[in-house]
């Protein structure tokens, strides 16, 4: 079995083809070790939207239609599977096409041309991303999905795109994980805490009522005059935070709370009148900005870790598992280990290159996921509000 994958619900362009030397017959964790990623590729518009300090949804669009068939031809070329064409193209098949497409006239332009040069894969199954994510983003892949799933006559399979940051940990060797446990994917449209009772079986318990963590980091990344992506930045930053100047202190919002919801709006608020309270001079000071930085990692590190804590202890949880852009977080990852150890529970976190977007985790999800349902081109459509509860 070979599945070829597409990610395109933010700002990361993404194409993988995965191997299973046998179709999974049971959907356990065990079957996890047969698999194999033939290539993994990723195209990132971070630089494009740093000028702008976040996704820019209509520019994000415009990138994936530029990205998606060039990543297409190094990923099945990487797995060997791209071989040139020996019939010619049917011009009917062609004009169907077009007509799939025409919201998406440059990715035709692209995937004309190439699927005359090219021939019918051996893949076995096409699986794309339908939500959650930006709803242009979003349709953006799963019209080359459906295109391609048309053209080649390949069945399709939808993946929720929160479920799959879970699985990611797959994606590498990991520990044994026993259940319940408790999922926290932090990324930039998302922070949740999910119980994870098996693979396929999960129930949202708590998450941000207004912006997600990464979003935290992104936004007072800008007020700092930092790069986007914020998280990064801010990382850097604090680790050369040496002598406390400015007597900083920022609020960790709803960390005594008696549920599992963040907050994390009022500390880009508490961020942003600090820095205006200022001087130029002082806010534009390398050391106000890494003690600024170093505050606010360790606040919203601080969030997560007790309410991940509490959530786990309180659902008598035997594991942590942490998914998303914000779980490449160094400071985050070492302090919610050493929580979990203190409480004797297993803790594991994705390699730091699937930890953000990719679509070697939607294949996997595709392939061992029960709720990896198989969809038709004709009826396939993006759920940008896409929940995880199932
Ligand atoms: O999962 P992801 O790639 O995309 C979404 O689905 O949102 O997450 C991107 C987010 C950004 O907000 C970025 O600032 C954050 O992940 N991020 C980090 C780090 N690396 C990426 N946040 C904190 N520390 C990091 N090292």
């Amino acid at each position: 079995m070979i599945i070829l994958s597409i990610e395109t619900s933010c700002d990361d362009t993404g194409i993988s083809v995965i191997k299973t030397n046998s179709a999974p017959s049971r959907k356990k964790l065990d079957d996890f070790s047969s698999f194999e990623v033939l290539s993994d590729m990723v195209s990132s518009q971070a630089k494009l939207h740093s000028q702008y300090g976040g996704v820019f949804p209509a520019l994000a669009k415009r990138e994936h239609q530029n990205n998606l068939v060039p990543l297409l031809k190094k990923a099945l070329d990487k797995s060997k599977l791209l071989k040139k064409n020996k019939k010619e193209a049917d011009p009917k098949k062609i004009q169907k096409l077009q007509k799939m497409l025409e919201r998406n006239q440059e990715l035709f332009n692209q995937l004309k041309p190439f699927l005359m040069e090219y021939g019918t894969p051996e893949i076995n199954r096409i699986a794309v991303t339908y939500g959650p994510g930006l709803e242009p983003c979003l349709y953006t892949g799963i019209n080359l999905a459906r295109a391609l799933s048309s053209y080649w006559d390949i069945s399709l399979v939808g993946v929720n795109h929160l479920e799959a940051h879970i699985l990611s940990n797959w994606l590498s060797p990991i520990e044994e994980i026993s259940f319940p446990a408790i999922a926290l994917v932090v990324s930039g449209g998302n922070t949740q805490l999910i119980m994870m009772t098996d693979v396929g079986k999960y129930k949202l318990i708590g998450e941000t009522r207004d912006d997600a963590a990464g979003e935290c980091f992104d936004k007072t990344a800008r007020i700092l005059g930092l790069g986007y992506p914020g998280g990064p930045a801010i990382a850097k930053a604090a680790a050369r935070f040496k002598e406390a100047k400015f007597n900083i202190t920022l609020p960790r919002p709803m960390i005594h709370d008696k549920n599992y919801e963040f907050s994390f709006s009022g500390l880009k608020t508490a961020v942003l009148y600090d820095s205006k309270k200022r001087s130029e001079e002082e806010r534009k000071s390398s050391d106000y900005i890494e003690e600024m930085a170093f505050n606010i990692e360790n606040a919203i590190v601080d969030v997560i870790i007790s309410k991940t804590m509490k959530a786990a202890k309180e659902l008598k949880a035997k594991s942590v598992i942490m998914g998303g852009g914000v779980s490449a977080n160094k400071k985050l990852v070492k302090e919610l280990k050493k929580s979990c150890k203190k409480e004797k529970l297993n803790c594991i976190s994705p390699l730091a290159k699937f930890s953000g977007d990719n679509a070697s985790m939607i294949g996997l999800t595709a392939l061992f996921s029960p709720n990896a349902k198989k969809m038709t081109w004709q009826r396939i459509k993006p759920n940008s509000n896409l929940k995880i509860n199932g």
